[in-house]
């Protein structure tokens, strides 16, 4: 596994948990010894759980040699990362080069390198190139393609029990060695898909830009019940019966963030433009865009709590990660929000269960309470950010004694709004009345 992070990490420890005997390599030494001692380098449910076991039994080990791993595979997972690049919305791809580069030398026997990480389509083919090129053993190394869909928080469950395995291949022995490698699954009834390296890019994207869509149209109905008088969770509830629609991915709120639905639908824009097709994802510029908006309709929703304007105003932030079971603050909807405010005079005070190391890294300049009712002791209004099952639990009754205003706003339609409103509080909510 080249790339030990949030997928090279779970896919090592899962890949032990499926029987394989598993080298992990990154170029951090940090985070390779905290693996070695069987800490994950982020917080995900059940992944320690699977390290401990298999780095006791010896069938899981991680390094920093990638000599080490080229010597040891037969089969070559990268699981590097492909983040936006500064400025531009395209994908920048040169750690997928970098660790072609340096696992090629080393590659004196048949083996099969497979990709995992999201790339702009046409990546497969021009590293298949690469590789042949720069492999010690020549065309002997083939390329495949196999993206993988895990969801934070859900990592290690998506990873041992996915929905589907796609797999982009060029040849029957590479479909061959996959499917003996993912045999336990395929035994287990996952469908198994085999495509070319295209296509198998493209079902990656294009999944995210689907979801980004679709989490994106329920929040612009959010800003149509806003304006109407309308309730957005109601409206989602009853769309949700109709199976062509399904409820999954229709939560009105701040909407998405992290590590990968923002950055590849940008990506994937970029990459249709270089394909001359740009037209075709124009839309997902709305997508983004009403994604963002949300970030400034929850800011401006804080400002009128707060009588007009933050000077001198208390504000509690409950959540910094991009989303529930997880510490990951990449984009994080909660903390756009919370810097926002702060920006405009606010006295902004952050709590989240797992992000906290994050948060304070990436915004030293916030404030940070060590519990819920910590950060909300004097506030003026108390912001709902991500959705923790630890937040629904508060009792409204009890966390109205130590605000100075009982005013909540709910980013993630989360909260029992009938119970806030009880213990006296103002209870107000993206796209609801
Ligand atoms: C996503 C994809 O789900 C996964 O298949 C892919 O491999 C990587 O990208 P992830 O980034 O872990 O996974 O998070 P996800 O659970 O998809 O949530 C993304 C964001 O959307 C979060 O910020 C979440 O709060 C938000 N969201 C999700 C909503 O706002 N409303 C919803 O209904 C669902």
């Amino acid at each position: 596994m080249i790339g030990t992070g949030y997928l090279g990490a779970t896919h090592a420890a899962c890949m032990a948990e499926l029987g394989y005997e598993v080298v992990g390599v990154d170029v951090d030494p940090d985070k390779v010894a905290a693996l070695q001692s069987g800490r994950a380098p982020f917080y995900e449910p059940g992944l320690e759980d699977l390290l401990a076991p298999h780095l006791a039994s010896g069938r899981l080990r991680f390094t920093a040699s990638v000599e080490d791993a080229a010597a040891f595979g037969d089969v070559h997972f990268i699981c590097v990362g492909t983040p936006q690049r500064k400025g531009e919305f395209a994908a920048d791809t040169r750690y997928l080069d970098e660790a072609v580069d340096a696992l090629a030398p080393h590659l004196d026997r048949p083996c099969l390198v497979v990709g995992k990480s999201t790339v702009p389509v046409g990546t497969a083919a021009r590293l298949a190139e690469r590789l042949a090129e720069k492999a010690a053993c020549g065309s002997a190394a083939e390329l495949a393609w196999n993206p993988e869909f895990l969801r934070e928080g859900h990592a290690v469950q998506d990873t041992l029990k996915p929905d589907r395995l796609v797999v982009g291949v060029r040849s029957e022995a590479a479909e061959a060695r996959l499917r003996e490698v993912y045999a336990p699954l395929i035994d287990a009834e996952v469908p198994f898909l085999v495509t070319d390296f295209a296509t198998s890019e493209l079902v990656k994207v294009s999944a995210n830009a689907f979801l980004s869509t679709k989490i994106s149209f329920i929040n612009a109905m959010a800003e149509v019940c806003e304006a109407a008088g309308a309730d957005v969770t109601q409206l989602s509830r009853a769309l949700s019966y109709d199976p062509r629609i399904g409820g999954l991915f229709l939560n009105a709120g701040l909407g998405f963030g992290g590590g990968c639905l923002p950055k590849d639908i940008r990506a994937f824009m970029a990459r249709a433009g270089e394909l001359g097709v740009d037209q075709a994802l124009t839309f997902l510029r709305e997508v983004d865009a009403i994604n963002m908006r949300r970030r400034f309709k929850m800011v401006d929703l804080a400002r009128e709590a707060c009588g007009g304007g933050f000077l001198g105003r208390r504000v509690a932030v409950l959540g910094a990660a991009f989303k529930p079971e997880s510490d990951d603050i990449r984009d994080s909807p909660a903390l756009n929000v919370a810097a926002q405010v702060q920006l405009q005079g606010g006295e902004v005070t952050v709590y989240d269960p797992k992000a906290m190391d994050n948060a304070r890294k990436m915004y030293p300049g916030l404030g940070y309470a060590e519990s819920a009712f910590e950060a909300a002791r004097g506030a003026h209004v108390v912001l709902h950010l991500t959705e923790w099952r630890e937040f629904r639990e508060i009792d409204p009754a009890e966390l109205a004694e130590i605000v100075a205003e009982r005013a909540i706003i709910d980013g993630r339609n989360a909260l029992d709004s009938p119970r806030w409103r009880a213990a006296g509080w103002t209870f107000r909510a993206l796209g609801r009345p």
